[in-house]
């Protein structure tokens, strides 16, 4: 196993600066995102786990997206710039001069290869180590298509990396396909690619090529196996919809094995930092955006949509149920159906159970909102605030108008337009007072009915 002294040798070399042209996208591709995260992002806090001497992000000039995504979330890397992107290479070569005084290993990651699992990395650290100047990290693949081809030799010697452009029939058919992860003795690495050329079907400076000339220096390159679907590199869409359904089915695992309950996991989408408790169930079709954390015994029920929201334990939120940012739901309160609440505490036991939306609000411990509430809180112009004290009962299809208070204990009566304070415990009514007109109905219908004969 590795130690820490081995991590404090490694530079990690995340090249990034590839057009990403199949995206079709004015994005960068490395931006993409893969459960709400930026496919870089996955890849550097894989890097950041590693503990690294260096690590260096290789950007392309029009990449400000990329570079300031980079600075403001891992303030450790470094980027640098690959004016012109001329090849994987080509892309390694330019961070020479940032790794002048370096001489451990240097582990290549491709920024579109975002599934890659940190155990794996350490194994292909360690076999490096243990006897080869260059470990490359391969997988298997049925329908290999354009990724580069392993050329294993005797020994179980890596002899070459073959691009499929480049690559005649017989390698074609080779399904053991290069990952792009690699790792390097730090000593040789620009050595060897100071003699890589580009003359070749892409005009390119192929990182890839330096394992025939390190054979051919003699020294040992090998290859180790990972899975497929850790080794997807994403090129096009469709190709990061696969990444998303894979990443997908691994935080559902990751959520079961944590005690969470999944109905119906196919339907169930989360993020890259949704935290569940234990015992929490959740129903079918239910979105968890990014920044959710749920706590322990929480029921969310079909058809919830949640983000930037916290739950604490023994909810019960949905079905239908919307949490927007800043929902803080206490414990063992009820949130139900066709209900929005956003940038809102909502206290131990209150109850908001019925189409209602609660926005830039306070709802104390105990209180009850009724059916059709709306706060009011937007007046074109500014956002203002909603109080409804503990244990007040807000009758149904209230209009709270804010800056508004309904004080402790206070009720108010069903169909109110509540646009000033309520005191605690006071009962507020703003309505007509009703007004019944005696055989009314009777008469307005038998006038229709003289009508019509
Ligand atoms: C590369 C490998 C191929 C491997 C595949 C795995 C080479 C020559 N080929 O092919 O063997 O099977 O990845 O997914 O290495 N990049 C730069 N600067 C450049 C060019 C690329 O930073 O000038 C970056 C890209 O942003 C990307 C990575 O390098 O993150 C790979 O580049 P890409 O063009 O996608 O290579 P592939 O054709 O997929
Ligand atoms: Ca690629």
């Amino acid at each position: 196993m590795m130690t820490a002294n081995h991590q404090r040798d490694v530079a990690v070399l995340v090249l990034a600066a590839g057009q990403g042209t199949r995206m079709n996208s004015q994005v960068s591709k490395v931006m993409h995102q893969l459960g709400n995260r930026p496919m870089i992002d996955h890849v550097l806090s894989l890097a950041v786990e590693l503990n690294p001497a260096h690590i260096i992000v290789v950007v392309g000039s029009e990449m400000n997206d990329v570079a300031e995504a980079v600075n403001s979330n891992f303030g450790k890397v470094r980027t640098i710039e690959q004016r012109e992107q001329l090849g994987t290479g080509h892309a390694v070569l330019t961070a020479q001069d940032m790794l002048s005084n370096f001489s451990g290993d240097v582990l290549v990651l491709y920024a579109d290869t975002p599934l890659i699992e940190r155990g794996t990395l350490e194994r292909l650290l360690d076999a490096r180590r243990e006897d080869a100047a260059i470990a490359v990290l391969g997988f298997r693949s049925p329908v290999p298509g354009a990724y580069g081809r392993l050329i294993v030799g005797e020994g179980s010697n890596l002899e070459s990396i073959v691009e499929s452009c480049n690559a005649d029939p017989d390698q074609l058919a080779i399904d053991y396909c290069n990952s792009g992860v690699m790792v390097i003795d730090g000593t040789i690495l620009f050595n060897l690619l100071e003699k890589v050329g580009n003359d070749n079907a892409k005009g390119e400076y192929y990182l890839t090529d330096i394992v025939s000339l390190a054979r051919q220096g003699g020294a040992r390159c090998i290859a180790l196996e990972c899975d497929e679907e850790e080794a997807l590199g994403i090129n096009s869409r469709s190709e990061l919809s696969r990444a998303e359904a894979i990443y997908q089915d691994k935080l559902r695992e990751q959520a079961m094995a944590a005690g969470a309950t999944l109905i119906d996991p196919q339907t169930v989408y989360m993020s890259f930092d949704t935290q569940l408790g234990r015992d929490i169930t959740v129903g079918p079709n239910v979105i968890f955006g990014p920044g959710v954390e749920v706590g322990d015994n929480v029921t969310i029920k079909a058809f919830c949509h949640l983000e930037q929201a916290h739950v604490a334990t023994g909810a019960t939120i949905g079905p239908f149920a919307r949490l927007r940012a800043g929902a803080e739901i206490g414990e063992q309160t009820h949130i139900g159906n066709f209900v929005e609440i956003k940038k809102a505490v909502v206290e131990q036991g209150a109850k908001v159970n019925h189409l209602t939306y609660i926005g830039d609000a306070f709802v104390g411990a105990h209180a009850n909102v009724g059916a059709g509430t709306v706060t009011c809180n937007y007046d074109g112009f500014e956002k203002h605030h909603t109080y409804i004290g503990k244990g007040a009962f807000i009758g149904s299809n209230n209009s709270l108008v804010a800056p508004v208070k309904v004080g402790d204990g206070a009720y108010t009566g069903s169909g109110s337009v509540i646009s000033s304070d309520v005191e605690p415990d006071a009962l507020a009514l703003e309505r007509l007072r009703q007004k019944d007109i005696k055989g009314w109905a009777a008469r307005f219908r038998k006038r229709h009915h003289n009508k019509k004969t």
